[in-house]
Parts: structure tokens; sequence; C-alpha cells
């Protein structure tokens, strides 16, 4: 890598989870601290931090591609930092395959970037991959502005070690962030703008802290307490492991109005041994059983989640458990992937690789079923009024793009601006949007 001026323009790319937006969004902030000012749109940035992911194959390769794309230019190259979980996992192998890469963060480092580019600057190419618990919340400047639906990041890490997954090694043990810092920086995000807050963790109902009163608390404490923010309409939480749910979470959902009624609770298989193989440490039965009392809580709760097809080993009839189990659920929503053999974790080296034309086939299969459950909750809506939040204008002229309560996209035309909570009645659906009609705009 040759010597080069600081750089002043930056851009951040950020893949995979929303945690990773999340951090790109404290990295950006961390470096318009720093004077370094964020690229405009179609000018080359001067500094590329590519915010990766590591979690399926696809994810990792991407980061390859894109270096070899960003150095392909004909004016200077930009300095490259490469942050996130391939940083984490593979940090070393970037820096012997790319010698174009000035930097490799990985996400528990971030906030030592400025000195990481100083170094690059000066011709010695910087890697920071440890991983200190959390130190980077104090080290990050105070937030200012704030899109109306935030992120705040409350929790970290996994100690589940699901066969199959390199979130345990990319991110670390789990931690939870302290109880008043998480206050103080939702009441930024609403002074900068926010009316949604969705709290993000990879396990993020295993978050414990000690409240005000030094009391310990589980994510439901922490949800009661945000809910007294003025200004805060709407909160939300994702990603969920069923056996982090606790009877508190479950009946904050039927008594906290700013609590928005959706449920991100992956299963993977709806198979016990496919789920015992995954070291998932629930079943089918213990699932629906979940489920069920979330929806005796509040009756309207849209359930979305996550699956894999193809894991080492399943059977025709483990996927047809699968099937079975996005009908029980009845999801209003769900990713759905095919098994990809990751790295270092147990599940790659096991027997029983599934053929990638058996995996195509299941996929396909599995998502028509989702689609079919999906497409029946949103005629299910059809009818209901409810509050959109204005997130970003529609491609008709006069039209917005909103979200129900149920975290489905709105289409609808009026009177409005983003940030706005506008009444409207669902009036038509299809299988990733509906259409509503307005009723009013509520004060904000
Ligand atoms: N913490 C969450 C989600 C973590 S990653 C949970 O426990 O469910 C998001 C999703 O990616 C997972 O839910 C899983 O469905 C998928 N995933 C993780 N590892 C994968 C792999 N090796 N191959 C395919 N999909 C994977
Ligand atoms: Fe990965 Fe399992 Fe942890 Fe989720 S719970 S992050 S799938 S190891
Ligand atoms: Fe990907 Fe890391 Fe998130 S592997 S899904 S960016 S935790």
């Amino acid at each position: 890598m040759r010597h080069r001026e600081r750089p002043r323009t930056f851009r951040v790319k950020s893949f995979g989870c929303q945690m990773n937006v999340y951090d790109g969004e404290r990295m950006a902030e961390l470096l318009a601290a720093e004077g370094i000012t964020p690229a405009a749109e179609g000018e080359e940035a001067e500094l590329v931090v590519l915010n990766t992911c590591h979690i399926r194959e696809r994810a990792a390769e991407k980061v390859y591609s894109d270096i070899g794309r960003l150095l392909k230019t004909d004016g200077p190259a930009p300095m490259i930092a490469v942050a996130g979980c391939v940083a984490q996992a593979q940090g070393e192998e970037i820096m012997a395959r790319a010698p174009g890469v000035g930097v490799v963060v990985g996400p528990q480092a971030y906030h030592r970037l400025p000195e990481l580019i100083a170094e690059a600057t000066q011709g010695r190419r910087a890697t920071d991959t440890d991983m200190p618990a959390a130190a980077k919340f104090a080290a990050l400047p105070r937030r200012r502005r704030s899109a109306p639906a935030a992120f705040l990041t409350v929790q970290e890490g996994c100690d589940k070690f699901c066969t199959y997954c390199v979130v345990p090694y990319t991110r670390g043990a789990e931690i939870s962030r302290p109880f008043a810092d998480l206050l103080e920086e939702a009441q930024l995000l609403v002074e900068g703008g926010a009316r949604e807050i969705t709290l993000l963790g990879q396990n993020v109902n295993a978050w414990t802290g000690e409240d005000a009163s030094g009391r310990l608390v589980g994510l439901d404490g922490l949800i009661r307490r945000l809910a007294r923010i003025d200004g805060l309409a709407r909160i939300r939480y994702t990603t969920s492991h069923p056996n982090d749910v606790t009877e508190g979470l479950i009946a904050a959902h039927g008594e906290v109005p700013q609590l928005m009624p959706y449920l991100h609770l992956p299963v993977q298989s709806g198979s016990d041994r496919v789920l015992k193989a995954m070291n998932r440490s629930h079943t089918a039965e213990s699932y629906l059983a979940l489920i069920e009392r979330f929806r005796a809580a509040r009756p309207d709760i849209a359930v979305s989640g996550d699956f894999i097809v193809g894991f080492p080993g399943e059977s025709e009839a483990d996927f047809a458990a699968t099937l079975s189990i996005v009908r029980e659920t009845a999801y209003a929503h769900a990713f759905s992937f095919k098994y990809s053999p990751r790295p270092g974790t147990p599940a790659a080296t096991l027997g029983d690789q599934i053929a990638a034309e058996v995996m195509d086939e299941r996929l396909q299969r599995l998502q028509a079923a989702i689609g079919e459950t999906q497409l029946a909750f949103n005629r299910a809506s059809v009818g209901r009024r409810c509050t959109v939040l204005v997130e970003r204008r529609g491609k008709k002229p006069g039209q917005w793009l909103g979200k129900s309560p149920w975290l489905q996209s709105v289409f609808f035309t009026g009177e409005a601006s983003v940030g706005d909570l506008v009444e409207v009645e669902l009036a038509q659906a299809g299988p990733n949007s509906l259409e509503g009609r307005v009723l009013e705009r509520v004060a904000a």
C-alpha cells in the first residue's frame, strides 16, 4: 500500500444484520466527528469502510469482489477498511490476500478506527480484532440525529453455539449494555428525531441489567422504562432466542402500548432431530407453546422467524416437519436460507451434507409455504385501522411508505411527511405490502 494523504471523505457500506447497520451508523458518526465528511452520492470516497457479514458463504465472498472493484479505478485508489464479522473471522487472511486493504477492524474494536486510519496513512497497515467487552460504546461520540425508525444495540454476542453458526466466534460472548447508558442513548435518539426504537441484540431477550434503583431486570424492565420517554411512540426488539423468553416479556406485550405487536423468534427447523443436531435446545413443541403464550397476551401479534433448509442429515420427513411448523405458526413474515457450511463450526464437518439441488428445491417449497401464510396474514389485516410511521416517499407522486404496528410495509397517498404517525385503514393486501387509506394525521 502506498503512503497517502489522510482521507477527507468516507463511505460506509454495511452488509448482514441490523446490528451491522447500527455499527455502520456509529462508525459514520465517529468518522464525521474526526472531520472526515460523508462522500456525496455518486462521488468516490477516499475512505471506504466495508462493514461485512460472515453468516453465509456468499456474504463473505462478496467482500473480496468488493475490494477488487474498489481498487479497479482510474483515479487514486481509496483507503479500504474492512470491518464487521469477516474482519473478525478472517482478518489475517484478508491482509494476506488483499494488499490494497489498509485497515482491518473487528466489531468490538471499531471505536479505534481513527487511530487505525492514522497508522494506515503512515503506510503501516493496521489490524485490531480484540474483543474487550463493549468498551467501544463509551468511546463513541454522542448521538445527534436519527431517522424516525432508529436502531439501538442493547446486547451483543452469543453463548448458544448453534452448530451451524459463526456469530459466537465473530461477536464473542453475550454481554448487556448498562441500563443507564441505554436510557441516555434512547433519549438522545428521540431528541434527534426517532419515533420508534428497535432494540437490537444477537440474543436481545438475554439482556439483563440493573435499573435506576439497583434492581436486576430483564428486557421487559428496560422496555417498560423506555416506554416512559416522551415522544417515543413505538418500541420493537430483535432477535430473540426461544430459551431466553421470560414471563415478563410475554406479559409486556399485553401491557405496554408502545411495545409493537411483533415477535421475531427464529425456529430454524420443525424437526426435533434436526433441532437437536443444531444444538438449538428447544423442540418444535416447546416453540409452538411459546408462540401460544405470546398470542394469549397479545392476540394480534405478528410472528416472524428464520429457517435453515438442508442442514446436514435433513431428511424429507424432517423437511416436512418444517413445512408443518410454518403452517401451524402462520408466520406473518419469515427469512429462509440454504444451509452454508461455515469454517470452524461443528456442523461443517458433519457427514451427510445435503446436495445443492435438494436444498434448492426445499428452499423453493419452504418459501412458497411462507408466502402463503404471509399473504393470509396481510389479507386478514384488510379493514384494520392502525397507525403507520412514515419512513419515506413512495415511487408514485404523492405516495408515502411506512410501517404498520405489525411491521408491514404500507403505501398510502395524502398529506404527510417523514416521521409522521398517520392513522390509516388497511384497504388492500399483497404478499409484501398493503395499501392504506388515510384517516387522519396523528399529532407529533
Ligand atoms: N441470533 C439469531 C439469528 C442469528 S443469524 C438466532 O438465534 O436465531 C440470522 C439467521 O441466519 C439465523 O437465524 C439462521 O437462520 C441463519 N444462519 C445462521 N447460520 C447459518 C448458516 N451456516 N447457513 C445458513 N443460514 C444460517
Ligand atoms: Fe447463531 Fe444460534 Fe447464537 Fe443465533 S443463537 S446467533 S443462530 S449461535
Ligand atoms: Fe452477519 Fe455478523 Fe450480523 S455474521 S448476521 S453481521 S452478527
